[in-house]
């Protein structure tokens, strides 16, 4: 049990790390809290022209699910995976750095189950490119993405993620609370126009 706090506590310490603030701040880019969504995922830094800065975002917050998971997959086991997993993306989600007001946790997401079983990292990535592109919505691909992982997994061997895969989908979705209104609305702004 302690071994599964310390992964606990591991996992969102880690996850709370802002890495598109402070992308953006190292490379001179500003406040991405007063930018577009004021959002600190790689589709508000996107918004600050800065390809490369919203790329590196992503690969980072990605990176901080997936690193997680592995290590504590391989140092002390699957249930530990998970949590870290889940509590990475609550990091991500609700920083205590910022006030609890962090991410909407896309990319941690996609980073988590790529490292969970990457058939089915690999199949929520195209699920992201398919919501993305027909609708030139990032967050529409990330809810698309969502929506899908959980049947992903069960159809591609991988059902024993299931708990965890439901309760990231459901932050996802929790996270988008404006963008869904948004999109409803029809003011939701595309990829690539200043939001
Ligand atoms: O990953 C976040 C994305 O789905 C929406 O971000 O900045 O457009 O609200 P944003």
């Amino acid at each position: 049990t302690s071994l599964l706090i310390l992964w606990a506590l591991t996992g969102y310490l880690l996850g709370s790390v802002p890495f598109g603030v402070l992308v953006s701040r190292m490379m001179g880019l500003g406040n991405l809290r007063e930018i577009g969504s004021g959002n600190i995922g790689a589709t508000n830094v996107l918004r600050t022209g800065s390809k490369p800065a919203a790329i590196a975002t992503l690969l980072l917050d990605g990176a901080k699910g997936a690193v997680v998971l592995l290590l504590a997959r391989a140092l002390t086991g699957e249930d530990a995976a998970q949590l870290a997993a889940v509590m990475a993306m609550l990091g991500h989600c609700f920083p205590v750095w910022l006030g609890f007001k962090g991410g909407k946790g896309v990319a941690t997401f996609i980073g988590i189950l790529l490292a969970f079983a990457w058939p089915v990292g690999l199949a929520v990535c195209l699920a992201w490119l398919v919501g993305a592109g027909l609708s030139r919505m990032s967050s529409m691909g990330g809810l698309l993405a969502a929506a899908s992982s959980t049947i992903l997994m069960v159809v591609l061997g991988a059902g024993h993620g299931l708990v965890m895969g439901i309760v990231l989908t459901l932050l996802v979705f929790w996270r988008h609370r404006e963008n869904i209104a948004r999109i409803k609305a029809g003011t939701e702004p595309r990829i690539g126009k200043k939001g």
